[in-house]
């Protein structure tokens, strides 16, 4: 991967951007995002919150937006591979930003739990990841020729992006599915997942998201892509950690066997 490019506001920026994802790791072990019924607080804490289908859609907006403003900007713009990735990031993020928010099923009575200041980190990750990723793919990067859909970089990356991409929409559907779509008011809020990849771990939803980001990094093979895996597992590591603890600490008959995030192992 190319660690300097030439470009003094890209490498500057990109610098700044890591130095963000480390901050986010840590403070993540003080606190996870405020959002969800779970971790969010109620409505009447401090500071604003927005329902949870109107905070997603806020937040995740500019990924639909930035990426291809700086990706139509570029001087390959026009060429193949750099339209297959445009063709997958538009995939991803209108599932991430539309698709998801819009399917949710918003529990009886509830209040907004989507902190604002979530939205706002949320705006900072997806500009500096928008542009990277696009300015990389269209302007910077030399080796997009139609060779690299022969290269093992692109062919194993692509692989494991659809797995984790399959992985990460199978298991948001049984979460989703846990909940009636019109739930009664005596309804659990939250019940114990099982099937797919639950089997192993509380959190499966949040390994599909890393590998999907892991299989973006290694297809495209640039360092923009590293930046929001690591903003990702800096967000979804200690997520996981505190899921799982908030599912045994809830459910006295939670599968002893299940771990956090990876199986068998953490
Ligand atoms: N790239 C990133 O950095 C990043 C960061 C965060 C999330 N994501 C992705 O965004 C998607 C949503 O994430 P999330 O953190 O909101 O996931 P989540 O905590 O699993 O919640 C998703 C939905 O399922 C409901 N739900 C969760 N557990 C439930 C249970 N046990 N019983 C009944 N309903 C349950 C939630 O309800 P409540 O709202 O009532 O809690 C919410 O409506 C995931 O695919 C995740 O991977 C990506």
């Amino acid at each position: 991967m190319q660690w300097y490019t030439g470009n003094t506001f890209y490498d500057t920026l990109l610098i700044v951007g890591f130095l963000y994802a480390l901050m986010i790791f840590v403070s993540s072990f003080y606190g996870t995002a405020a959002y969800g019924g779970r971790f969010g607080g109620s409505g009447k804490s401090k500071g604003i919150k927005l329902g949870s289908k109107q905070g997603w859609i806020l937040m995740e907006l500019p990924g639909l937006i930035v990426f291809p403003i700086v990706f139509f900007m570029g001087q390959n713009s026009d060429q193949i591979v750099p339209l297959f990735f445009l063709a997958v990031w538009m995939f991803h993020y209108t599932n991430r930003a539309l698709v998801t928010p819009m399917l949710m099923r918003v529990a009886p009575g509830a209040q907004g739990t989507f902190a604002f200041n979530v939205v706002i980190a949320g705006w900072i990750t997806l500009f500096m990841h928008g542009y990277f990723n696009a300015e990389y793919i269209a302007n910077i990067g030399t080796q997009y020729t139609v060779d690299w859909f022969s290269d093992p970089r692109f062919i194993v990356g692509i692989l494991i992006y659809a797995f984790g991409f399959t992985l990460n929409v199978y298991s948001d559907t049984i979460l989703r599915n846990l909940r009636s779509k019109n739930p009664a008011p005596n309804e659990p809020r939250y019940k114990i997942p099982y099937g797919g990849a639950f089997k192993w771990v509380s959190c499966p939803q949040y390994l599909g998201e890393i590998l999907s980001f892991v299989g973006f990094a290694v297809m495209t093979w640039n360092l923009g892509a590293v930046f929001v895996l690591a903003i990702t597992v800096g967000n979804l590591a200690p997520r996981a950690m505190v899921t799982h603890k908030w599912f045994i600490k809830n459910f006295e008959e939670y599968p002893k066997e299940r771990k956090a995030l990876i199986p068998y192992i953490w």
